[in-house]
């Protein structure tokens, strides 16, 4: 969420997308505009907010409800409106400086969710993707992973569901709520939406609705497995993804692809934020002209902040694949350097997994490999991931 300051010419989002919560209010935001935002609740204001009225600062968040992304801001209450029956107080305007607001921390709302990708096929994103889920499962977390290789989903197969009750298809056709395409695994904390197995035409308009209920999901991370290749739906659900992962093997295609890959996921980004979007109007929409225009203004300038703020979002964590020797790690050091080279992007690595017979056999095992060999130097590893991820 870019709740910057273009939202003053420019309201990028409709209000209906927006949450307040004050404690454990979570009331409706009827306008927002550069001076604060007006809040709704039919049943009349809670008497906690009634209280602050004119009084103090509070602190109170904006859910994105949409992006799934949350915005601590600090305001006051400075007028509450009677409802019709004036009897009660159905409505307050509350002042805060969204300008200021930007800075500060964001957090999810909703599950968290974690973003598997790395553009090439066959590098071992759905490997990491089930066990990643599966170790967040062990370790007590509910887990929903959603498959969104659609139409051509493997995830199932990996967990070792032989046969799709239901799949993401169901929900998408409007059969079923998104929550009720899960389906058990045979792992304790750990759900399954599938991508199904049949084409699924136009997915790239349908992500919006199906983010807006995927952050409605009862569990505590959503891991979502991309497909290959940089199609719309697969920027999208990874622009929106608060835990960005790439996997990425030590050969130069994987580098190409997945470099590629976080550079159309960046410009997407960027193309997204109003300001940004303008000042490319003058150069033709061309993004390798904006990277050195952006250079030359100064930081304090405002679509400069607005680029930044969008570069630090796009910030992610490689996990490299099939790594056997410091040469092949120095081979997955290079994204990193790439990306912040060219895209002003920090990234970081989580950790490594080796190429072993165990990862390629629990395949056709239809285990993950973290139950199949619980003890491998690659469960152990991918524990600790978990752990970082956890902690972060
Ligand atoms: N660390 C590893 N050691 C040995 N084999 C591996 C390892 N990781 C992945 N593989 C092999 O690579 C194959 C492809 O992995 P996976 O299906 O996860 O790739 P993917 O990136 O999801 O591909 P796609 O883009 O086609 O969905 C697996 O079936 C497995 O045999
Ligand atoms: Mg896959």
């Amino acid at each position: 969420m870019s709740f910057g300051t273009e939202r003053r010419e420019a309201p990028r989002f409709e209000t209906s997308d927006l949450l307040f919560e004050y404690q454990d209010y979570k009331l409706d935001v009827l306008n927002i505009s550069k001076n604060g935002v007006l809040i709704y609740s039919p049943d009349g204001l809670p008497e906690d907010l009634l209280l602050l009225a004119k009084s103090q600062q509070f602190v109170f968040w904006l859910h994105d409800k949409v992006k799934g992304e949350s915005m601590e801001c600090e305001g006051r209450v400075i007028r509450c409106i009677l409802k019709e029956d004036n009897h009660s107080f159905d409505k307050a305007a509350i002042a805060f400086n969204p300008t200021q607001s930007v800075q500060m921390q964001k957090e999810s709302y909703g599950p968290h969710v974690i973003a598997v990708g790395g553009s090439k096929g066959g590098v071992g994103k759905t490997v990491t993707a089930v066990n990643l889920s599966l170790m967040l499962a062990l370790l007590g977390k509910k887990v929903t992973l959603f498959d969104a290789d659609f139409g051509d989903a493997d995830c199932h197969t990996m967990l070792g569901v032989r046969k799709l009750s239901s799949d993401v298809g169901d929900y998408l056709h409007n059969e079923v709520r998104l929550a009720d395409a899960r389906i058990d695994t045979s792992y304790k904390n750990l759900k399954l939406i599938s991508g199904g197995v049949n084409k699924i035409e136009g997915i790239a308009k349908q992500v919006p609705h199906l983010w807006k209920d995927m952050k409605t999901l009862p569990c505590d991370y959503v891991v979502v497995d991309l497909d290959a290749g940089i199609g719309d739906h697969t920027i999208e659900f990874y622009n929106r993804a608060a835990t960005k992962i790439i996997v990425l093997t030590p050969q130069f295609t994987s580098l190409q692809n997945a470099y590629s890959f976080i550079k159309a996921s960046t410009y997407s980004a960027l193309y997204q934020n109003f300001k940004i979007r303008e000042k490319l109007g003058d150069m033709g929409d061309d993004f390798t002209k904006l990277f050195p225009a952006m250079k030359l203004l100064s930081k304090d300038d405002e679509i400069s902040k607005e680029f930044h703020s969008v570069l630090e979002q796009q910030g992610f964590k490689i996990i490299g694949n099939m790594v056997n020797s410091e040469k092949e790690l120095g081979f997955v050091k290079i994204l990193t350097k790439l990306v912040g080279e060219h895209l002003g992007i920090e990234s970081s690595i989580l950790d490594v997994l080796r190429r072993c017979n165990e990862v390629h056999d629990s395949i056709n095992k239809i285990t993950p490999f973290i139950a199949l060999s619980p003890e491998s130097e690659n469960a152990r590893r991918m524990k600790e991931i978990v752990n970082r991820l956890i902690r972060q």
